[in-house]
């Protein structure tokens, strides 16, 4: 073991405390506990009388049942992306031929995406999850281009005049205007990947002229986010702020905070411009100032009923994702200070109170999807483990690099 990576260790057995299991083995344990659970999900999916329908991806699992809820692959599900992503982590891990061939026919259900015209914003989500694990893995051409075909999909939701895409056509009526939806900048990922790999620089400065405009209208003065800004779609002046599944318009819904961290980390990655460093920091400190002592989140950090209010552990997977990468970006106090919260938040993901274990095929519990809409509350949900899973890979890779 390199010299360094003993320091790590030791440093983060000072964090833990002595008695506590090393993060990197308890990382390992993790990734193996979620092979163990994405196992046990398709042997439930091939036991159905049917067999595996490919097109029917696992969505959520409510706190009073312990099978998954599968929801059709179609162009309004937003979701459908995130378990073929899990079997390509869990692919990425295992090493496994049988995940990897799961994974391929679960990913070929989504290809429908990619010349079909725009539902809404989700195509990055849906494609980029699936899609582009798929070739960052593989290398295979066609999934090339289904990525750059559905990217240009996506810039078609591109208004010049607003200069963001918007978000969902369906409730521009409903809005007033233009809306913009702060989930919609992790679909930004996707277009840049696109602009490098052929796709034009059109795509690039759709990206960035997306994050300006978020950046400067979808955050209060302390950087807590504002779920929805609604613009006028002829003179592009913001018209609204709002929440759509927060708690009130001007609460912190913990999701929306966790997509802007993960969002500008990936804008920053892409264009180096420190402005986007310096605002990502701000967006993030504002989060992990208002955690509570497990460092996972309310479902919305203003709901008056906290402590009793749920939780919401995908905001969590996230940011602990996010965190790997944003730390690295950063001068060695502020770095570390990430790094501890993001080791911290695995650990309580790891821990009994938010494993699935035994109960459920799922890696996670406690998750919120849309509380207003009395929707997934506290529940298992496919992005908590796609974002769990992820994590715990790129953290595995710093550890060990480290
Ligand atoms: N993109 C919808 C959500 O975060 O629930």
């Amino acid at each position: 073991m390199k010299l360094r990576n003993i320091a790590t260790l030791f440093c983060t057995c000072i964090i833990f405390g002595a008695c506590q299991p090393q993060p990197l083995d308890e990382i390992r344990t993790s990734l193996d506990y979620c092979h163990g659970q994405v196992e046990r999900t398709l042997l439930e999916l091939k036991s159905r009388e049917s067999g595996i329908d490919y097109t029917l991806m696992p969505r959520n699992i409510a706190d009073t049942v312990c099978m998954w809820h599968l929801r059709k692959a179609t162009k309004e599900e937003w979701c459908a992306g995130f378990w073929p992503g899990v079997l390509w982590y869990d692919y990425e891990h295992t090493g496994d031929p049988a995940i990897r061939e799961e994974a391929e026919k679960f990913t070929a259900s989504l290809e429908f995406l990619s010349h079909t015209p725009a539902y809404d914003h989700d195509l990055g989500f849906l494609i980029f999850c699936s899609y582009g694990n798929g070739y960052r893995l593989t290398n295979n051409p066609a999934y090339k281009q289904v990525i750059l075909d559905t990217a240009d999909t996506l810039a078609t939701l591109f208004n010049p005049a607003v200069g963001a895409l918007l978000s969902w056509p369906r409730h521009v009526k409903d809005y007033g205007g233009h809306n913009v939806i702060m989930d919609n900048m992790i679909n930004l990922e996707m277009l840049f990947w696109a602009a490098k790999n052929g796709g034009g620089q059109h795509l690039c400065d759709i990206a960035v002229s997306h994050a300006d405009k978020t950046m400067k209208n979808h955050f209060r003065s302390d950087f807590t986010s504002y779920h929805v800004a609604v613009y006028d779609t002829l003179t592009g002046e913001r018209i609204n702020a709002l929440t759509h599944q927060g708690y009130a318009d001007e609460s912190l819904w913990a999701r929306g905070q966790a997509w802007a961290i993960y969002g500008f980390t990936v804008v920053y990655r892409e264009t180096k411009n420190e402005k986007y460093l310096d605002f990502v920091q701000q967006v993030t400190d504002a989060y992990l100032s208002r955690l509570p002592e497990d460092a996972i989140p309310y479902w919305d950090f203003d709901d008056p009923r906290i402590p009793q209010a749920p939780r919401d552990a995908s905001a969590a997977c996230v940011v602990a994702s996010a965190l790997a990468e944003l730390h690295t970006y950063l001068p060695t106090e502020k770095g570390t200070y990430y790094k501890e919260m993001a080791l911290k938040m695995l650990q309580s993901l790891g821990s009994d109170t938010y494993r699935a274990e035994e109960a459920k095929p799922s890696f996670l519990l406690h998750s919120t999807g849309n509380l207003p809409a009395g929707s997934e509350i506290d529940a298992s949900i496919i992005y908590a483990d796609y974002y769990y899973i992820e994590a715990l890979l790129r953290w595995q890779k710093l550890l060990m690099d480290n």
